[in-house]
């Protein structure tokens, strides 16, 4: 049984917003096959690895056929007859190929597609599940599931400035159990936006979370608050906010746009500290734009032992600029999309970092998916404990749900579900 490379092989295909992405798919001389679908941002991070685009007029300059013709031309040839066990030589080739820091020469698209379906392949033809094959033996914690379910900033057509206003169904026994009271709250605000917002406030936005015509920050909270009280989960479903900050922040004025106010940095803390004290907010991701580290560690110093920071645009998955955010006290947590820094072994070496500094993980989608299933499966393999995956809706988002469930039948006794409160000590 050859763990070989046999071939790879690139298409172009489409992600849930309609752009081109690529599908990888890598056969092994024994026979096992496993694909990927690269997703794709659109509230980017500066520094995330260079996502590889045609450019000119044809499909708006969005084509990847490029970063395909790279996978079929270039790295194909150089990983044929590679063992897809050695997944960090296989990724170390490719990063030695690319040569750039930020992998703009092949694209980090093109390699991430070949990493990942690598990993696939070599699990497919162990007869494992990724997430065994990836974890080992000792994967088995069931993630939390953060819940997108109002949608602003870039992935909304509303003056919301915050991007993500989520619900965390944390307090339960099972990941079953928690999704599906998830799923009753997101029924439960459909009902009371449409009474009163109307019918088009309940139109989805990319992350299949709606997006009612609101203006303010509050509005949103109180009406997740509403639909989790309504819906008689009150102390068991918490609510968490990804600020986004990069899209409200404006740099010529040097200060924070929201809600009809201009805020500098301290003041942004203050109105930070007002919602956590009046609201059950367990987790806030980039309170701040991605270069405001020192407003990120005044905020994580006086806010640290309470919630949850996650650093996303920040860090960008990079065991570098996570180093950074350990060394200054920055965030507490590492928000983890492998497409951000291009590579399996960089995304767990990042991961790996995070865990032995005392920082958790939350695995995440991207706002534009495929119906690829492999951050669900992800989530397991690291007993992160947490997955971003967005609301209840939406083909590209339930994937990653409706994988969970299968994976926690098939953990059967095995299977953890840890309420966020106890797996952060807060
Ligand atoms: P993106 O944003 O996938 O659109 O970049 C998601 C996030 O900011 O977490
Ligand atoms: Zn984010």
């Amino acid at each position: 049984m050859s763990f070989r490379i046999r071939d790879i092989r690139a298409r172009q295909i489409l992600d849930s917003r309609g752009n081109p992405t690529l599908e990888v798919i890598t056969s092994l001389e024994g026979g096992g096959t496993g694909s990927f679908s690269v997703p794709s941002g659109a509230s980017k991070g500066e520094k995330e690895a260079i996502e590889l685009r045609d450019g000119g007029k044809f499909l708006k300059g969005k084509g990847v056929l490029r970063a395909i013709r790279n996978v079929n031309e270039v790295i194909r040839p150089a990983l044929v007859g590679k063992s897809a066990l050695r997944q960090h030589e296989i990724d170390s080739i490719m990063l030695e190929i690319d040569g750039t820091s930020n992998k703009s020469r092949l694209g980090a698209n093109a390699i991430l597609g070949v990493s990942v379906s690598v990993a696939k392949a070599a699990s497919n033809q162990l007869g494992l599940p990724i997430y065994r094959y990836i974890g080992g033996v000792n994967a088995k914690l069931m993630p939390v599931p953060f819940m997108n379910i109002i949608n602003g900033g870039a992935h909304a057509g509303n003056d919301l400035a915050i991007q993500e206003f989520m619900i965390v169904p944390s307090n339960f026994r099972r990941f079953k159990e928690a999704l599906f009271a998830g799923v009753e709250v997101y029924m439960t605000l459909r009902d009371l936006l449409k009474g009163k917002y109307g019918r088009t406030s309940i139109n989805v936005g990319d992350e299949g979370g709606f997006a009612p015509p609101m203006k303010e920050t509050e509005e949103a909270i109180e009406y997740l608050i509403k639909s989790i009280e309504e819906s008689g989960y009150g102390g068991k479903i918490f609510v968490a906010l990804d600020c986004a900050a990069n899209s409200f922040y404006d740099e010529k004025i040097e200060k924070y746009k929201i809600d009809g106010k201009e805020l500098g940095p301290a003041d942004l803390i203050d109105f930070y500290l007002e919602l956590i004290s009046k609201y059950p907010i367990v987790s806030i991701e980039d309170p701040f734009y991605e270069g405001d580290w020192d407003s990120l560690v005044e905020f994580t110093k006086e806010l640290g032992n309470k919630v949850q920071i996650v650093g996303d645009d920040f860090f960008v998955s990079n065991p570098d600029l996570l180093r950074k955010g350990i060394e200054l006290g920055a965030a507490n947590a590492l928000l983890l999309k492998v497409n951000q820094i291009g590579t399996l072994t960089e995304a767990l070496s990042s991961a790996d970092l995070a865990f032995r500094n005392g920082y958790s993980v939350m695995v995440s989608h991207r706002s534009g998916e495929t119906i690829d299933e492999f951050i669900a499966d992800l989530s397991v393999a690291l007993n992160s404990g947490q997955i971003k995956a967005g609301a209840p809706a939406r083909g590209e988002r339930i994937s990653k749900y409706n994988r969970l469930l299968e994976i926690e039948e098939e953990l059967g006794s095995m299977a953890e579900f840890i309420p966020l409160s106890s797996q952060l000590g807060i």
